[in-house]
């Protein structure tokens, strides 16, 4: 990943930091739905890494969906606007969902999601995200699950993006600030 490495100023979360998450999660998730209806929803792009190494460690049935919802495009920061770009295909009822994110930053997009999923009869929503922002936080949501916290800075690799680059990294690194500046 030489190319990709030169655009990076430090490494937050490792390849084997990243690894331990997963197998945390994976276990508290198959412990906490053991007796549940789990249906896995990822939000697209960002989270499909983490969601497929994720699920690998949930050692449970489970059935998995996604939706995309409208991102930053080139900008760091959220327009505070969200939009439905592809909805999921299974019917909600009866299904406790576990939605999973990449990132946590001011909370619209989670909010927005899960009041609209809870809005068509699911069992229980639940909400999972591998990295939080908590200070950037402006609406009020506290997540189920949290890989682990971040800084205020703009993270990019394990399929999180800047315009739409960067997600192949096998890491999560702060993006050197003369890249979106
Ligand atoms: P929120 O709605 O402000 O919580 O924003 C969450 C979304 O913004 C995430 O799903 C990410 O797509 C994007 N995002 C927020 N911070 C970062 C970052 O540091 N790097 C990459 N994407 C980010
Ligand atoms: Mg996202």
């Amino acid at each position: 990943m030489k190319n990709l490495n030169n655009d990076i100023s430090e490494v937050l979360v490792s390849e084997q930091d990243l690894k331990e998450i997963n197998v945390r999660l994976g276990a508290q998730i198959t412990q906490d739905f053991k007796d549940k209806n789990l249906l896995v929803v990822g939000i697209l792009k960002g989270s499909i890494y983490f969601m497929t190494d994720l699920t690998r460690y949930i050692d449970l049935p489970l059935k998995i969906d996604f939706l995309a919802v409208s991102s930053y495009g080139g900008s760091t920061r959220s327009s505070g606007s969200v939009k439905i770009i592809k909805d999921i295909d299974i019917d909600l009822e009866g299904y406790d969902v576990l939605l999973i994110e990449d990132i946590l930053d001011s909370g619209r997009t989670l909010k927005y999601v899960s009041n609209l999923l809870s809005a068509r009869n699911a069992k229980s929503i639940s909400i999972c995200t591998l990295l939080d922002k908590p200070a950037r936080r402006v609406v009020d949501l506290t997540p189920d699950y949290v890989g682990c916290d971040v800084p205020d800075e703009f993270v990019v690799g394990y399929g999180l993006d800047y315009d739409q680059k960067y997600r192949n990294l096998p890491y999560i690194g702060a993006l050197k600030r003369e890249i979106y500046e």
